[in-house]
């Protein structure tokens, strides 16, 4: 059988007519229960049963205790027989168990062979240790207070200068350099990568519900060597408050070019105070006042924080578990706002955006490490969001680990679990003004009739599909049934109406964006600050290949895209059905299917 996920389809070769199975369109298959679907029919990039994907590939066999050489799995031994066991999910799906282990550092391969010539050269393995330590919690009298970075004093600015410029001069074959820190984010970022016990398979923190944890642990470390070089245990990176419009620019911390925190390869035209466009889109940039930027992007942030973040999945990402292939699929602000503020940050002039354009060279401005402690700090708002909003209890993401060098230069085998309370970790967030919980997007049109759909369907010149796979060249529009329609604030309560968009497929050397619009009257007046905005696929360059395996592989990801505001707004909880818009800014995708589903 064909699957979706594993068919290295090129976008040249896309051909409706090869691939039987990929004809199949989810908008026939919706009411169907999952339980009665075939297994062997879930290798699609994200449906709520996307757990049976991780049976061990041709060749390659699941990790046991014996043959993970040198890495101790005390827990799982302990917990017996995980491994090629079944195991309940947070979505009550039967899984497979396996968490993601820690990277093979010794085939650790940059540059990956199928990055751009130009990037040949380029070099961001770490030097190697045999000495794996188990991570302890740090011990201290105080926490460290990460600041707003547009609100510090310069005491604090001088201090994190100074910081920064004893990091910088460190040899680059220090791990704890600044040349280091940064290839931190190349090496697990671009493919560097095998899992350990999978030879073939890349390790990928981004796109799944690694996204929080891994950076979560980068920064850790991170600040504490910085801490460690000037002696002062307090210590505390800060973070770039793009959620409130006095935050909206770049910190004026970053921007004095004599300072150790600057970094020259940034887009020139968006220096202070060119307000951040948190939906930017590079190859059409918005031209909106200042004012009318900080509603939008303060409605993004209710949408991306509250409005698709209602369960774990919707916020934290998709399931990706050892041996999975990676881009299972991004979490809320994953997609907006992290991405387009890498991009909007990063150096048009530069061939591929760096730095803060390309996952490669992110980590060499120094603004990407507080652009990350604010996306850290979305982490630790939204647990105090409501009493939904928990972490998973999955045992594959709370075992799955990563290496890091400590401030002593040790090698430290961290875990997912260890990472979900930041107090334990020695820090807090400074507290400022959450601005955008009460901005709610309004619907662009008041006139929302129930008849709304068959009125669009018969509306020329809109290209209506209803097969997929469908190639995004053009504006189409999709009628999505809806399984279940006028539920009572209770049912809503525990299950999100969540819209699938599934088998997002494009070349991993392409940047891709197209927006995804409910129930729009004309899809060209559509914004951010609009309830009929659903959301947006958004991807950074990052080009992949991974060890031994030398297929070119396409990216095949997933976007889940909260329902329940969204509808309730637009008044029409009571239809039987929405009309998707897909509108494509830039970039080829291919998509296998739209469907709504339900998670608790
Ligand atoms: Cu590892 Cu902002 O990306």
């Amino acid at each position: 059988m064909i699957s979706i996920s594993s068919s290295p389809l090129s976008l040249k070769s896309f051909n409706f007519n090869t691939s039987p199975s990929l004809l199949y369109p989810f908008s026939q298959k919706q009411n169907q229960p999952s339980k009665n679907r075939n297994p062997k029919s879930h290798q699609i990039a994200c449906t709520s049963n996307d757990t049976n994907q991780n049976n061990p590939k041709e060749g390659e066999q699941k990790p046991s205790a014996s043959n993970i050489v040198g890495h101790r799995r005390n827990v799982l031994i302990g917990l017996g027989g995980l491994y090629g066991a079944t195991t309940l999910t947070n979505n009550n799906s039967i899984a497979f168990g396996a968490p993601v282990p820690i990277p093979d550092l010794t085939s650790c391969v940059i540059p990956p062979k199928e990055f751009p010539t130009d990037l040949q050269s380029i070099s961001c393995c770490p030097p190697l240790s045999s000495n794996i330590i188990d991570f302890k919690f740090p011990t201290f009298e105080k926490l460290r207070v990460r600041p707003a970075a547009q609100l510090v004093n310069d005491d604090y600015f001088a201090k994190y200068n100074k910081a920064l410029e004893l990091m910088r001069a460190l040899p680059d074959d220090d791990p704890r350099s600044f040349y280091q820190q940064a290839s931190v984010h190349c090496a697990y970022c671009v493919g560097g990568y095998t899992q350990q016990g999978y030879p073939d398979t890349e390790l990928q923190v981004h796109n799944s519900w690694l996204f929080l944890p891994f950076h979560r642990w980068y920064l850790y470390f991170y600040e504490r060597i910085l801490g460690s070089l000037i002696d002062d245990p307090t210590f505390a990176i800060p973070y770039w408050n793009w959620d409130a419009p006095d935050g909206m620019q770049i910190p004026s911390i970053f921007t004095n070019p004599n300072s150790s925190l600057y970094d020259p390869k940034r887009n020139t035209t968006h220096q202070p105070p060119t307000i951040v466009d948190l939906n930017y889109d590079k190859k059409n940039p918005s031209n909106n006042p200042a004012e009318k930027q900080i509603i939008i992007n303060l409605n993004l942030m209710h949408r991306q924080m509250i409005s698709n973040s209602k369960t774990n999945r919707q916020f934290l990402g998709s399931p990706y578990r050892g041996g999975d292939e990676p881009f299972k699929g991004a979490g809320s602000i994953e997609n907006l706002p992290h991405t387009p503020v890498h991009i909007w940050t990063g150096d048009p002039r530069e061939k591929h955006g760096e730095d803060m354009g390309h996952f490669y060279a992110a980590g060499r401005d120094p603004v990407f490490y507080a652009h990350h402690a604010n996306i850290d700090r979305m982490w630790y708002v939204w647990k105090q969001l409501g009493k939904k909003r928990k972490n998973f209890s999955d045992p594959d993401w709370l075992e799955s680990s990563f290496l890091f060098y400590d401030e002593n230069k040790n090698l430290v085998e961290v875990k997912v679990k260890d990472s979900v309370d930041e107090k334990k970790l020695g820090y807090r967030y400074q507290d400022v003004n959450i601005p955008w919980i009460k901005s709610i997007p309004k619907p662009s049109s008041k006139v929302k009739s129930k008849d709304k759909n068959k009125f669009l369907a018969q509306r020329p010149p809109r290209k209506f599909v209803d097969k997929f796979p469908i190639v995004l060249d053009s504006v189409v529009s999709i009628i999505v049934k809806r399984p279940k329609k006028s539920r009572s604030s209770k049912e809503k309560e525990d299950e999100e109406e969540i819209l699938v968009i599934d088998g997002i497929e494009y070349d991993n050397n392409t940047e891709v964006k197209f927006d995804v619009i409910v129930n729009d009257e004309d899809e060209k007046v559509i914004g951010a600050d609009n309830t009929e905005f659903a959301g947006t696929y958004v991807s950074v360059l990052h080009a992949h290949d991974h060890g031994n395996n030398k297929k070119k592989k396409n990216i095949v990801t997933c976007l889940r895209l909260g329902l329940t505001d969204l509808l309730e707004n637009l008044k029409v909880d009571d239809d039987d059905s929405i009309v998707v818009t897909l509108i494509p800014r830039y970039g080829l995708v291919k998509i296998s299917g739209i469907k709504i589903e339900f998670e608790d």
